[in-house]
């Protein structure tokens, strides 16, 4: 088994994420967070929000509708371009994204170049493709009274799109909240939620999904300052990655993505790639979208997107730099990174070294002995003093304490707290750690 393979069963033995669909025998790029899936999950969102936005005086958040009018996604330039090269074998008839079967070659691949490498199928093993076609990715449904058997301008007017990227509920609310706030540049909007890609072929567990979280910025500048903020934001992004998400600098490469593999918005892009465990994998993306975005909205809408500088009374339309994340690529990243497996006393051991501000828990609070009723009515009274001063704490009186410890070593909880006999004459218990195993007894008022 690969890492990442234990990963993923880690990660459904323990409750952290389970296949989406499940009982139905899954539904392809989707996935469902179980409870600790859920604590860490929000745990990463929060300490992002907390870190781009709550510390800042420069940003501003919003929460945008995922339906949104379908004017933005052609200003956007979404619904011509947001699209993969899409390949089929014509003897199994399977289909897939013809730059991740071939090495050397990227989205904008012709039908000759790919043919010219003698790829052969994956599935069946032939050599026998069609052309190369371009597959948008963007999810449509109707909205409105709209009945199956409906057609022409009834079902064509009610189209509407699942967004396929968060930024664009910041851009259509950038003129809302200059209105509302005065923000002096450069300032930024940022968002997190939903994003919705038809991916050809998503793969490697939650890396590549057909629904996933985004948590982006578009931090408006000045369009001559845009090179020092794009610096800033860059500074910021490692900050984040490794101080705060704890991820080893030395997996963080960064990319530069040479012009004829930006997106279609972009002046720069910078990916940062993570050692993944089947590889260098984008993390996220810090681009330059220059004021591609508010000028289109400008002209679908007719709705002036300048910014009037306070000081000097000079209009001009907003230059943006771009941090963008997924929020489950995060996510893996992280587990990636504190996976770890070693060997106590002879006996192999997992074990989740997250860092505190990560970990779904703090403390795990047991009674020594499930059947003597003053050691559970002790250990209840410390689970609930600690409950109220740090709120994640667990408590687990199943097995036995070896037991114990293994189960919350596998969910990375730092440290077990455990009230035996002598506690009940002295008030010390016993605290064991995660990373060491080592243990320490402690009063329970010094906790
Ligand atoms: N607004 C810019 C934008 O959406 P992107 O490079 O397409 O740019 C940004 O996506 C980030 O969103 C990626 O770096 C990645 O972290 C995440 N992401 C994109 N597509 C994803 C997918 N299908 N599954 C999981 N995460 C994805």
């Amino acid at each position: 088994m690969s890492k990442l393979d234990d990963i993923v069963s880690l990660c459904k033995r323990r409750g952290f994420v389970f296949p989406g669909s499940e009982v139905y025998g899954g539904f392809a790029g989707t996935w469902d967070f179980g409870p600790l899936g859920v604590i860490l999950k929000k745990k990463i969102m929060d300490e992002w929000w907390s870190f781009f936005v709550e510390k800042r005086d420069d940003m501003y958040g919003v929460d945008a509708a995922i339906l949104m009018n379908p004017r933005i996604w052609v200003a956007s330039g979404h619904t011509a371009t947001f699209a993969d090269p899409l390949v089929e074998c014509k003897e199994c008839k399977s289909r897939f994204r013809a730059d991740k079967i071939a090495d050397g070659i990227n989205e904008s691949v012709s039908s000759e170049e790919f043919w010219d490498l003698h790829v052969k199928c994956p599935v069946c093993g032939k050599e026998n493709w069609g052309p190369i076609r371009k597959f948008n990715m963007m999810f449509s449904t109707h909205v409105g009274a709209v009945l199956p058997e409906d057609t022409g301008d009834l079902a064509e007017k009610s189209i509407a799109y699942l967004r396929p990227e968060t930024a664009q509920g910041i851009f259509v609310n950038y003129k809302n909240v200059v209105d509302t706030f005065y923000p002096s540049l450069p300032f930024g909007l940022a968002q997190q939620g939903k994003a919705f890609r038809n991916e050809i072929s998503p793969r490697d567990f939650i890396l590549r999904d057909r629904e996933c979280s985004q948590m982006e910025i578009e931090y408006f500048v000045k369009p001559d300052e845009w090179e020092t903020n794009f610096e800033m934001l860059r500074g910021l992004q490692h900050e984040f990655l490794e101080t705060v998400m704890g991820l080893g600098a030395r997996k963080i490469h960064e990319y530069e993505v040479p012009a004829e593999d930006r997106a279609h918005y972009s002046k720069r892009t910078i990916d940062f790639m993570f050692d993944y465990p089947n590889g260098s994998e984008e993390l996220m993306g810090l681009a330059y979208r220059t004021d591609f975005d508010l000028d289109n909205i400008q002209r679908e809408s007719g709705k002036s997107m300048e910014y009037r500088d306070k000081n000097t009374g000079e209009t001009f339309v907003p230059h943006v730099i771009e941090p963008s994340i997924g929020v489950e690529r995060l996510f893996l990243a992280v587990l990636s990174n504190v996976y770890t497996e070693d060997e106590i006393n002879g006996e192999k051991r997992v074990v989740l070294k997250l860092p505190e501000n990560l970990a779904p828990y703090r403390f795990c609070v047991s009674p020594l002995l499930k059947n003597k009723p003053e050691l559970v009515e002790k250990a209840q009274e410390v689970y609930k003093i600690l409950r109220e001063k740090y709120g994640n704490v667990t408590w687990d009186d199943s097995g036995n304490i070896g037991k114990r410890y293994r189960k919350q070593d596998e969910i990375g909880t730092p440290k077990c707290v455990v009230i035996d006999f002598d506690t009940l004459s002295d008030n010390t218990v016993t605290v064991r750690d995660r990373d060491t195993t080592e243990q320490v007894r402690v009063l329970i008022s010094e906790l």
